[in-house]
């Protein structure tokens, strides 16, 4: 297992060029089960594990797959799929492979997908995924740790969701693409990660409107065929980059960073005292003398995103007094404070708030990663703490950032990965 010696105390200074964003690519490589005919070629695809895992999720299924890592390219003909199962041992490593549920019910009018279980952010169940697909006319079972989906006529209808859930949103556009008639989708998850899905999806022939907002309406179409696409930027590695300038008091253009889909994280860091300049392709992000604290609540898009909380929660830690932070997405989602008071951070958790006291300086220790987004915050707190910070279980960091290490190297920073 790969972990991280960082060597804090270096300000960054450079460029970063964007990745092309994770929570884009999965569904759109999902969605790609949907050709019934033509190649599919998706570029900006991040050089991450979690892209692994759904191209062996969609490999298992018997589509042919192309990937060209240098190029960022995928190539996947999902002519000939003959397996209609997606096996626990590959959900199991990502809970995101359960997209692949609405593609195969609305193709194949049916599909088996392991049971994702829950994780470290809490529950996370995938009953409104099952409620919006029963809305369509499917049927579904549960046993053996599976969920298994039929339906005899797939038909648009009607879906209602309790709360905007991003996947959920996702999977039901997938499955009603090839539905028969009208889905309306009511208060739908308005990421920009869905906006880019259905652009995807209207390429190959589908009719979606109302994408980023509450309404999401699918006209069912015959058959959609295989197209080129490029993934949008990673508005979740261009923030966290972000801070990390930030947070160094350093000073970063992030190259290709789309500035529209960050506007809320933006304002709060502009209200920390960050100088935030965009246009030319980019941001331009230039971290203060010292940051002033901040109060955030989570919210779904276009809310403060739960993704960069753990990031912010870092920066609050040496602010010039106190921040407050709640975390309305996920019910288990501050773990990361914890790690945090290992480098000498004073925050108090009580229940889903967090209350970070800002000290002057942090100092470096052992701490580990817990998911993708605790563990980047770790190493941003890693950059501006005394001393030495070892960084464990990075392999979480590498489900969502692409070299993280390297990326930050390039910048200025004293990071080094040791396998052991
Ligand atoms: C997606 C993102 C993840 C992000 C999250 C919230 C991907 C691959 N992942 O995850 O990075 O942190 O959105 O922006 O895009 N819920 C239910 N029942 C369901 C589905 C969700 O109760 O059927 C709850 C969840 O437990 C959570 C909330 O709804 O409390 C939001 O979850 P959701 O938007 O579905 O998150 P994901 O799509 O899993």
């Amino acid at each position: 297992m790969d972990k991280f010696i960082i060597k804090g105390g270096n300000i960054l200074d450079g460029k970063i060029t964007i990745s092309g964003s994770k929570n884009s690519a999965l569904p759109i490589l999902a969605g790609a089960l949907l050709a019934e005919e033509g190649e599919c070629v998706i570029d900006n695809i991040p050089d991450i594990r979690d892209i692994d895992i759904m191209l062996e999720v969609i490999r298992e299924l018997g589509a042919e797959i192309e990937y060209d890592k240098n190029e960022h390219r995928v190539a996947i003909n999902a002519k000939n799929i003959n397996n209609y199962k997606a096996p626990y041992d590959l959900v199991r490593k990502m809970r995101a492979s359960f997209l692949v549920m609405g593609p195969l019910l609305g193709r194949f009018r049916q599909a088996e997908v392991s049971l994702p279980g829950g994780c470290v952010l809490g529950a996370r169940p995938v009953d409104l995924h099952m409620k919006g697909f029963q809305s369509l006319g499917a049927k579904t079972f549960e046993g053996e740790g599976y969920i298994k989906a039929k339906a005899e006529n797939l038909t648009g209808s009607t879906v209602y969701f309790d709360r905007p859930s991003h996947t959920g949103t996702e999977n039901i556009i997938l499955a009603a693409a090839l539905a028969e008639g009208k889905t309306r989708i009511i208060n739908a998850a308005c990421d920009p990660e869905v906006v880019d899905l259905v652009r995807f999806l209207n390429k190959m022939g589908a009719k979606i409107s109302g994408a980023g907002s509450t309404l999401v309406e699918i006209e069912g179409v015959n058959k959609l065929t295989g197209v080129n696409y490029k993934a949008m930027p990673d508005r979740l590695v261009a923030g966290t980059y972000a801070c990390a300038a930030a947070i160094t008091g350093g000073e970063v253009l992030l190259e290709t960073a789309d500035e529209e889909s960050l506007q809320m994280p933006l304002m709060k860091m502009r209200a920390m005292g960050i100088d935030i300049t965009g246009g030319n392709g980019g941001i331009v992000v230039k971290g203060p003398e010292r940051l002033k604290p901040v109060d955030i609540t989570t919210f779904p898009f276009p809310g403060f995103p739960t993704d960069l909380q753990a990031c912010f929660m870092s920066m609050c830690t040496i602010a010039d007094g106190v921040s407050n932070i709640v975390e309305t997405v996920f019910e288990n989602r501050l773990s990361h404070a914890m790690e945090l008071m290992r480098l000498g951070a004073n925050i108090k958790v009580l229940g889903d708030r967090a209350v970070i006291n800002g000290m002057e300086h942090l100092q470096g220790a052992s701490v580990m990663a817990s998911d993708i987004r605790a563990g980047a915050a770790l190493v941003l707190a890693g950059l501006c703490a005394e001393g030495t910070t070892e960084l464990l279980r990075v392999y979480h960091i590498d489900r969502g950032y692409e070299k993280i290490d390297e990326v930050l190297k390039n910048v200025g920073a004293d990071i080094t990965r040791v396998s052991d």
